[in-house]
């Protein structure tokens, strides 16, 4: 039954050989993008994983067998375990809850107004727990939380737990019961797209305990990963998470920062990165310059690591530098467009990629959706192509035929269009038949927001090509910066999902 399984094709992972799956059922509370994949992968690993989410549509989704999001590999794992009855979804979260020593919590964490994280559900969560507390608990803190958290969950199941019937409660008077229970932090660093991939494969796993139960249950969960453990206090762990973040988020801003320079100075920002990333105390990672980062995670997880930070009156001007910097890629990257068009008012565009990134149909932050706003309140008409995000891009911008269009391919999206765009790097995008692609354009003006395509090679096809801090002398520093706060002004109208 287990052959052929994902596990079964990784060196180095080792499925538990015994039957504690049975007897220890983990409940994964939330079915997003960090629970389902989760969830799926302790399934793998030989655990009973009760899949819990209040939201009864996904759920039904679940059960029906199909995944709720796109995501590499996870509709096979999704299938299997639902067939080896290991992976069980639930919307009766209460009855998981009861069955399960070990809670990981994944509910989401979105971004408040001012800033902050948005912590409602997760304090929902603490409540509901407090209330069924048959036995020892482990709860596991994996959403994105600002350094602390940890501390105020514990708070909130102590206080509830005591007016639980549960805990010897009676007509409004507290209960003398103690609860039992340990808050663990296991920030994930699953990167959307290889989600399934980075949960086999951590280069490490973050564990915040206190005391020696939660730190021998969750060593027992990741030993047969085979990777580094960093065993540390709550507020660290919740600490690391941010932080590694806010650092990929400062790499991507300073070669963005770079390449404007480039831009400036005719020099060519790929080769920049490829020349301070070979040092390894740089590393090439995350030094790809483009129209920036996007997602659920990077722009609000900074937003609120900046927030933790003002709170507490440490400075942090690095961190609003690399939001600011982050802010002005669209502008920078329609400035180019609209160099080489002049007037954007009734020309059409076709538009490739409308994700965040390659490999999911998540579109949430990305700049896709904010370049099309854009090019929209400029009276241009699109013609939009993803492989996979269709369908949530039509929530955001629904079809209205002539001016916004959804097409079938790349190659339909470029018909009469008086230039394109890249705006996701997929692989397709990459191999496309760029000879018949311009063919089917009215103008060959192609605009490269992911530096995904050979500058030479583009030129030979007849394209005017413009890409992003590959030396097009057009824009100064000076004026890159004044849009910042321009920038600035247009996220706030937020055009995300
Ligand atoms: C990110 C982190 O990489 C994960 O480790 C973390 O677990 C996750 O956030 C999270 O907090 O849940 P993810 O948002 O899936 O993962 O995507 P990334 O691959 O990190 O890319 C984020 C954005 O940065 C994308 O819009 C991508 O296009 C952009 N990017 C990335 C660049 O512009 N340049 C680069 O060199 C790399």
């Amino acid at each position: 039954m287990l052959r052929g399984g994902i596990v079964d094709k990784m060196p180095g992972v080792r499925r538990r050989k015994t039957k504690a799956n049975e007897r220890n059922p983990i409940t994964v509370l939330g079915m997003g993008h960090v629970g389902l994949p989760t969830a799926l992968g302790l399934a793998e690993l030989g655990w009973k994983v009760f899949g819990a989410d209040d939201a009864v549509h996904k759920i039904e989704q679940l059960e029906n067998g199909q995944a709720t999001f796109y995501e590499p590999e996870m509709q096979e794992l999704l299938t299997k375990h639902l067939a080896s009855g290991r992976f069980e979804p639930t919307h009766d979260v209460q009855a998981a809850l009861a069955a399960s020593k070990v809670v990981f919590v994944c509910v989401g964490t979105p971004q408040r107004d001012d800033g902050a994280a948005d912590l409602s559900q997760i304090e929902a969560v603490a409540r509901t727990i407090a209330r069924n507390l048959n036995g020892y608990k482990l709860v596991v803190e994996k959403s994105t939380v600002p350094a602390s958290t940890a501390e105020r969950i514990k708070r909130t199941i102590t206080r509830y737990a005591r007016l639980s019937p549960a805990n010897g409660a009676r007509n409004g008077q507290a209960g003398v019961g103690a609860a039992h229970f340990d808050v663990a932090s296991n920030p994930e660093f699953l990167q959307e797209g290889k989600a399934i991939r980075d949960f086999f494969h951590p280069d490490r796993v973050v564990i915040g305990v206190e005391s020696e139960q939660a730190r021998e249950l969750l060593e027992q969960i990741y030993r047969p990963l085979n990777c580094p453990i960093v065993v540390t206090d709550l507020a660290t762990a919740e600490l690391i998470k941010h932080s590694a973040n806010a650092f990929l988020s400062t790499k991507i801003s300073f070669i963005n920062m770079i390449g404007d320079l480039c831009d400036a100075v005719g020099a060519d920002v790929e080769s920049v990165a490829q020349g301070i990333g070979l040092d390894p105390r740089i590393g090439r990672q995350f030094l790809k310059a483009g129209i920036g980062f996007g997602g659920y995670c990077f722009p609000k997880d900074l937003r609120a690591l900046i927030h933790l930070a003002e709170e507490h009156g440490v400075p942090c001007g690095i961190l609003s530098e690399v939001e600011s910097v982050n802010l002005d890629r669209v502008e920078v990257f329609l400035d180019k467009l609209r160099h080489a068009l002049w007037v954007l008012q009734g020309k059409t565009i076709a538009v490739l990629g409308l994700a965040f990134k390659p490999l999911t149909d998540d579109i949430r932050e990305a700049p896709a959706l904010r370049v099309i706003d854009r090019l929209r309140k400029e009276g241009a008409a699109v013609r939009l192509y993803d492989p996979e995000s269709m369908p949530n891009a039509q929530a955001v911008f629904p079809e209205i035929p002539g001016r916004v269009d959804y097409c079938r391919s790349a190659y339909e999206a470029a018909r009469g269009a008086h230039a394109a765009l890249i705006t996701t790097e997929w692989d397709e995008f990459r191999k496309l038949n760029w000879t018949k692609f311009r063919e089917a354009m009215e103008v060959p003006v192609l605009v490269d927001g992911r530096n995904l395509l050979d500058p030479a090679e583009m030129r030979d096809a007849g394209f005017e090509y413009l890409a992003m801090g590959r030396g097009s002398r057009q824009q100064s520093a000076g004026k890159a910066h004044s849009r910042g706060r321009h920038a600035r002004a247009v996220e706030r109208e937020r055009v995300g999902a």
